[in-house]
């Protein structure tokens, strides 16, 4: 099945990825939206994280997936259409859509085009008589997605902890619009639990150097797109655990003084400076489902595997 890939409606201040990198650049501390890891190259380096030993995320959720899928599939009922909010690699959505009864249709939803066109493909062909509408676009711009003809009723599902990249205050302002664009339908979320902080650590600063390489990508994909002479080994991966905040920070520190050409602009970086990338947020299950009541969801069901390392909610809209 041939699936062209749509593009989301953009809100008229759509942002780019030079407007927004200079902009970061020139803040103190400089700083910039994670979401600008994801081109091809990033997307496909965050599939070689989702298989590191460390990353324990990834494995959790499937597994957690994997043993409640028809639980989870009685919940969202027949002929749903299911919304994926930054799909990746579409793995987890294999699991749902074999468990659910005659899905109506398919709609991922990711930032990364280029590379969600090549795993779109894939799935048309496992996947001949589902019907698939990729979308390309920024989620937390726009999630004014149009209705099917028939308007069915839709599930959203948000796995990978992706909520966790947003400042709580930016998380539930998001839940809320993800709650709208949903029309009634329920928010199937996976949430990644505060716990140990040296399993945290490690599951972002792997013995192989792949999330290093995947923060670097920000740098290469400037090099790439923009023009800019970012020296990747002038710059070291730094992911501390900020304990109070329950959050990983991921930064990307300046080894020496040093000035980067962008675009034609020049950028000075201080010896030790930091430059802001990610922040992963850590939650307890009570947590999250207060900020899901907040963001107008009534929380249902909540698995969570024996360590309690993640979990996946099922949310009501109200
Ligand atoms: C942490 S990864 C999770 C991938 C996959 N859902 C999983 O569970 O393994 C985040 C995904 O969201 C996409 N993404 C990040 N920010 C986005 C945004 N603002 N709009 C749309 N997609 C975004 C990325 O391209 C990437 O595929």
């Amino acid at each position: 099945m041939d699936t062209p890939l749509a593009r989301l409606q953009r809100a008229p201040q759509e942002d780019c990825f030079a407007d927004n990198l200079l902009a970061g650049l020139a803040r103190t501390p400089k700083e910039i939206a994670c979401k600008y890891f994801y081109d091809e190259a990033g997307s496909r380096l965050f599939d070689r994280i989702c298989d590191l030993p460390e990353y324990y995320q990834t494995r959790t959720e499937t597994a957690l997936l994997t043993r409640h899928a028809g639980e989870i599939a009685a919940l969202m009922g027949p002929q749903v259409e299911i919304v994926e909010f930054g799909a990746g690699s579409l793995r987890k959505a294999r699991i749902l859509l074999d468990a659910l009864a005659a899905p109506r249709a398919y709609t991922p939803l990711d930032i990364s085009g280029a590379y969600l066109a090549g795993v779109v493909r894939s799935l048309a062909a496992d996947y001949p008589a589902l019907a698939l509408r990729p979308m390309v676009g920024d989620f937390s711009q726009s999630l004014d997605i149009p209705a099917l003809p028939d308007n069915p009723r839709r599930a959203g599902f948000f796995p990978g902890s992706t909520i966790g990249n947003f400042r709580p205050e930016a998380a539930l302002a998001l839940l809320r619009r993800m709650r709208c664009g949903l029309n009634g339908g329920g928010l199937l979320i996976g949430v990644d639990l505060v716990k140990d902080p040296h399993l945290l650590h490690a599951a972002y600063n792997d013995a192989a150097g792949v999330t290093a390489m995947f923060n670097k990508n920000l740098l290469a994909r400037a090099n790439r797109e923009l023009d800019a002479d970012f020296d990747l080994n002038a710059f070291a991966h730094y992911a501390p655990y900020n304990a109070g905040a329950q959050r990983i920070e991921m930064y990307l520190v300046s080894l020496r003084r040093q000035r980067v050409s962008l675009r034609g602009r020049l950028i000075e970086f201080a010896q030790g400076e930091p430059l802001h990338t990610e922040d992963s947020h850590k939650y307890t299950i009570e947590s999250f489902r207060e900020m899901a009541c907040r963001a107008g969801f009534n929380p249902r069901a909540v698995w969570t595997d024996e360590e309690r390392l993640f979990s996946i909610h099922w949310l009501e809209s109200r």
